[in-house]
């Protein structure tokens, strides 16, 4: 990896990663009395490839649905090209992903039933 700078860097393959896009900040999400997710923060780059690895019950999906907007965490931010992301309902999140979500595009069954309001 080549010096990274706050427009990016240049990965050992060539590959040029850009400014920020998502930043996770201190978020911690709860189910009642059980901690799923607590003060993780960390940031993913324009065309940075990220993954989130655990054991059973680390909160990797809990995380990708607070990325989605699918949750809410009751603690921290999530900043989206530099503005906070607002609590919304998954309809919203999808059209937040996509500005201009299409009814007869292609999907996943994990995005299928984002698209009926
Ligand atoms: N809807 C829910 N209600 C209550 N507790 C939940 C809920 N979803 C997750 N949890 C709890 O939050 C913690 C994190 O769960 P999560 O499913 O995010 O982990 P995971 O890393 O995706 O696990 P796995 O590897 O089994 O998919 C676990 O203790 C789980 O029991
Ligand atoms: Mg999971």
């Amino acid at each position: 990896m080549n010096a990274m700078t706050q427009d990016g860097y240049v990965t050992a393959d060539g590959r040029q990663i850009g400014p920020v896009v998502m930043e996770l900040r201190n978020i911690t999400l709860r189910f009642g009395g059980v901690t799923a997710i607590k003060d993780i923060s960390f940031d993913i780059r324009q065309g940075e490839i990220r993954a989130i690895i655990g054991p059973n019950g680390a909160g990797k999906s809990s995380m990708l649905n607070i990325i989605s907007g699918f949750y809410n965490p009751q603690e921290g931010q999530v900043i989206f090209k530099g503005q906070p992301r607002p609590a919304m309902k998954p309809i919203r999140s999808r059209a937040w992903a996509s500005p201009a979500p299409s009814r007869t595009s292609r999907c996943s069954t994990a995005c299928r039933s984002w698209t009926t309001s």
